[in-house]
């Protein structure tokens, strides 16, 4: 199902708008990740396409049919919650058949269907346990079959993976894009983890101070961010940022004057730093001093003084130990400027290819 919002606006108290002005359309069938920091509008937002909160001002749309007035039950989304919510005191079968039973579905339908659910999430060895029996893991498998059970408009799945450790997390994220494609129900994930939303979305809305800061395809994001919040949370390790100034000297005649003289930040990701020019496109040249060489595992890491900044860079494990100081090259990609307001005015050209 197609989700369409139009200038939706949401104030919890009458006075501040949490949500401002959201436009969005989330295609029929895709996978689609609401990333932000917390307390950025991510759980309101879902909120409002389930129908759990009804929208200040603006409309919704499910298809081409305006939802905006109709209660949760009317729009028939499936939901998950990071905390699994699963009935304790029934067992795994009757958990996933829940919902049918309270539509009146007939014991046989509705086993059937339960069993069938409970293969797609792979949780069919275990449907006569509690979940307490099960890991949370399989736990989180059965809320997902649940949610699936009513053949839902949407999959609405909110932080669903924060109660699980690091390893389990990145086998569900895997998992949920698996039965996600399986079923190909259209399925809008909310997560604060950068990496779990770049590694199963088509499509990642970057929200914060309740407003969309990007929605774009997850290698944009980091390639192209339209504005200096995205690529500071987009991208690890995090970006060099400067003062657009400090680079003057070595910009010129590499960045139209007339855009240079908006310019306010400079971003540089680790990555478009590099000791030789190896072909990859480069913007400039520049002067540094080595501050200190780093290597963990497969990580090298190298700062570099710059006109009085630090920049981090991640490709200088090739140079002579002994090497204090050299001209660096920038690469276009990887390099940004951004204006007073944040908006990038200069750079992503790595997208252009
Ligand atoms: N029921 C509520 N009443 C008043 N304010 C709320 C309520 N729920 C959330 N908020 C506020 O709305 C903002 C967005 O919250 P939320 O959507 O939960 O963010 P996220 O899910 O991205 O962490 C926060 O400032 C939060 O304090
Ligand atoms: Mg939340």
């Amino acid at each position: 199902m197609k989700v369409t919002f139009k200038d939706v606006t949401l104030s919890y108290d009458g006075k501040i708008d949490t949500l401002k002005h959201l436009n969005f359309e989330i295609p029929d069938g895709s996978l689609v990740s609401l990333l932000g920091p917390s307390g950025g509008g991510k759980t309101t937002t879902l909120n409002l396409i389930s129908g759990l909160l009804p929208a200040t001002s603006g409309h919704i749309y499910f298809g081409d049919e305006d939802v905006t007035k109709k209660d949760a039950l009317a729009r028939k989304v499936g939901m998950v919650f990071q905390n699994y919510s699963l009935y304790p005191h029934l067992s795994v079968r009757d958990n996933i058949a829940f919902p049918l039973k309270m539509q009146h579905v007939s014991r046989k339908e509705r086993y059937a269907k339960a069993e069938e659910l409970a293969k797609l999430v792979h949780v069919d060895d275990q449907l006569d346990k509690k979940p307490g029996e099960l890991s949370g893991g399989q736990q989180q498998r059965v809320a997902i079959a649940r949610a699936l059970a009513k053949s839902p408009s949407l999959l609405l799945l909110d932080e669903p993976l924060s109660n699980l450790d690091a390893r389990l997390r990145i086998e569900m994220r895997q998992e949920i894009r698996r039965i996600q494609r399986e079923t190909g129900v259209t399925t809008i994930f909310v997560t604060h983890d950068q990496d779990e939303a770049l590694h199963i979305s088509d499509n990642i809305m970057v929200l914060s101070f309740g407003k969309i800061q990007q929605f774009s395809a997850p290698d944009d994001l980091y390639e192209r961010p339209s504005n200096l919040f995205v690529a500071k949370f987009i991208g690890e390790p995090v970006i060099n940022t400067l003062p657009a100034e400090t680079l003057k000297a070595d910009l010129q005649g590499h960045v139209p004057d007339e855009i240079f003289a908006k310019a306010v930040t400079a971003g540089l990701r680790s990555e478009a730093l590099v000791p030789f020019d190896n072909g990859q496109g480069i913007l400039t040249t520049f002067h540094a001093t080595l501050a200190y060489k780093q290597k963990y595992g497969r990580e090298a890491t190298a700062a570099l003084n710059y006109n009085g900044q630090t920049l981090l860079s991640t490709e200088m494990a090739g140079l002579p130990a002994d090497q204090k100081e050299g001209d660096f090259f920038i690469t276009k990609a990887g390099f940004f400027l951004f204006d007073e307001a944040g908006a990038l005015i200069f750079g992503g050209e790595a997208h252009d290819q």
